[in-house]
């Protein structure tokens, strides 16, 4: 069972889960205002370890499209597969003044869970 680490905290998380999930699961109130379909990027996290090197193609489009194509990655568009540390979640319910996270997102990647490599993308 891959572990995801988050505010110091390191969990066990079933493989599979979406990132933005397991992050809430753990306590975090990440932001997901689109309710998962790699639109808002307000479940933009930084990573410290286990970064994928694949994207789905809505996550890099948004990425590139907000500038912030190897800054963040888009939490909703990860699934857990492997470790992974999380350094930064962007956008919290707290730090927002949101009254709540948003929509809850779908148990699978939304809108295409199809991951490509990175250089790929880049290319297309
Ligand atoms: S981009 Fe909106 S929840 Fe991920």
């Amino acid at each position: 069972m891959p572990t995801l680490t988050v505010s110091g905290k390191t969990s066990e998380v079933a493989a599979g889960t979406r990132l933005v999930k397991a992050i809430e699961d753990a306590g975090v109130e990440i932001g997901h205002r689109c309710g998962g379909h790699a639109r808002c990027t307000t479940c933009r996290v930084a990573f410290a370890e286990g970064e994928p090197d694949t994207m789905t193609r809505a996550e890099y489009d948004k990425l590139t499209e907000r500038g912030m194509i190897g800054q963040h990655r888009l939490a909703c568009q990860i699934v857990c597969d492997h470790d992974m540390a999380i350094a930064e979640v962007v956008m919290t319910r707290e730090n927002q003044g949101w009254e709540d996270t948003g929509s809850a997102p779908e148990p699978t990647v939304t809108p295409d869970p199809a991951t490509f490599p990175i250089d790929e993308l880049r290319g297309a």
